[in-house]
């Protein structure tokens, strides 16, 4: 892996194409709020856990992916890309085979790296230039990795329900990356 420097880090969060929203919606939104946080935290322990006292970045970063792939519910696909130069090479996922390589700048992959931030995309047959490696895929999210300034790559979810990611998946999944690449920095080469 040779990462290349970042131009900032990811603190925003954009939704390419914003869902409309309703007033059934918003009541079952309310209702069911806290739900992602918690199950969020949770996550948080159990990757902790997992991580505690093992060294090998590969295959924390596998174990990592199958946490995310059995625990969050309607996702067919989960994993990383990390940046080779000019493009990002395939990384420990779960689900479907995947594209190996995508260049900076293309796909949701290309452009989270490409921009520093997190792109949730609600629909992927609206999103200009998605790269469709299932064809279940509906919906996606992509949230990049940095180490301090420097872009290590993206951490990249499918789903096969059409607005599967919100503001709380965003939020949940960088805090998670966030203690995932602590632990790599703590640990050192
Ligand atoms: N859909 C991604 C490609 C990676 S697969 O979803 C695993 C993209 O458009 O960058």
């Amino acid at each position: 892996m040779s990462p290349q420097p970042a131009k900032k880090k990811n603190t925003v969060t954009k939704k390419v194409t914003p869902r409309k929203s309703s007033k059934k919606r918003r009541a079952v939104a309310a209702s069911t709020n806290n739900v992602k946080p918690k199950l969020y935290a949770n996550l948080v322990v159990q990757l902790l856990s997992l991580l505690k006292g093992e060294h090998d970045f590969i295959a924390n970063a596998a174990n990592f992916s199958a946490l995310l792939f059995s625990s969050l519910p309607n996702v067919n696909w989960a994993g990383f890309y990390f940046l080779q130069g000019e493009e990002l090479v395939l990384g420990p996922f779960q689900g479907n085979p995947a594209c190996v390589r995508i260049p900076m700048g293309q796909g949701v992959c290309g452009m989270a790296a490409e921009r520093c931030e997190t792109i949730i995309v609600p629909n992927v047959h609206e999103f200009p230039g998605h790269i469709a490696c299932d064809v279940a895929s509906n919906s996606e999210i992509v949230v990049p990795l940095f180490d301090g300034e420097r872009l290590l790559g993206v951490l990249d979810l499918d789903s096969p329900n059409l607005g599967r990611f919100d503001d709380q998946d965003a939020e949940g999944l960088n805090e998670l990356v966030t203690v995932f690449v602590a632990h790599e920095e703590r640990l050192g080469p």
